[in-house]
């Protein structure tokens, strides 16, 4: 794994966006994994603005989106969703039929989860997966116990998850006890992968990923295992190493 120390978020962001609209330039059919979550928000905005500057085009890309809440409607503002749209399909010219997200409301869960796993695979595969991480070391919604070896799966949602996530919500209550997410596995494929990660709240986890051994009961501690992966870090984040 190689690092990247950055001393703000906004220099993170701007480095991990620059990275991506190279690759993207590369190869303009890149299929391109994407995250939630709060980290990414900044990459995001600054691939809008290159968008909107450069015109670097998203015309021939597809996403693959990492994970969906089970049982939130697509136009609910609290599904991936929702949050793909608002935070950056919108505001750039990928046609929104090429951007791919599992169906966290379909009536066969299981059989979706196949579905959006061979999906990805007749698709030719994720060339660049961005990746956030969880104070416990979630990637995508693969909680801590999660097989190496899993695919797109239904997860059951970790407390501390669901309680980090509540922000964004009205209520702890309100906030999904499952989510369907590509698995460990299924990750791991992508040739290559970008995890962001900004703040004192996660320097704990990125100190236990650089000086940790890989065990499943730390999920993001497997991506030492993969051959192309660069973290992008912040100052605060990076306060422990
Ligand atoms: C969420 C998402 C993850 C994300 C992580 C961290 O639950 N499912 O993909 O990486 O938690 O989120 P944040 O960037 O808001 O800290």
């Amino acid at each position: 794994m190689k690092l990247i120390e950055t001393n703000s978020y906004e220099e993170l962001s701007q480095q991990a966006a620059w990275k991506i609209i190279s690759l993207i330039k590369d190869n303009p059919k890149l299929n391109l994994g994407l995250a939630t979550g709060s980290t990414p928000t900044g990459v995001y905005k600054k691939l809008i603005e290159d968008h909107q500057e450069n015109k670097t085009t998203y015309k021939e890309i597809n996403t693959f989106n990492l994970d969906e809440y089970i049982g939130i409607p697509k136009k609910d503002p609290n599904s991936y969703h929702y949050f793909m749209c608002e935070n950056l399909f919108d505001h750039i010219d990928i046609p929104l039929e090429q951007t791919h997200i599992p169906d966290g409301t379909a009536k066969d869960l299981e059989e979706e989860s196949k579905r959006y796993e061979s999906f990805i695979q007749e698709h030719g595969g994720i060339d660049l997966q961005i990746l956030g991480i969880g104070q416990n070391g979630h990637i995508g919604f693969n909680e801590p116990g999660t097989s190496f070896y899993s695919r797109t799966h239904i997860i059951n949602l970790a407390e501390s998850t669901r309680k980090a996530n509540s922000r964004f919500f009205e209520s702890l209550e309100d906030v999904p006890s499952q989510a369907i997410t590509m698995g460990i596995a299924s990750i791991m494929e992508s040739k290559e992968i970008l995890l962001l990660v900004s703040g004192t709240s996660k320097a704990e986890a990125l100190a236990r990923l650089i000086n940790g051994d890989v065990n499943e009961q730390f999920p993001a501690s497997i991506l030492k295992n993969h051959q192309n992966v660069t973290i992008f870090a912040d100052k605060d984040a990076i306060a422990l190493l």
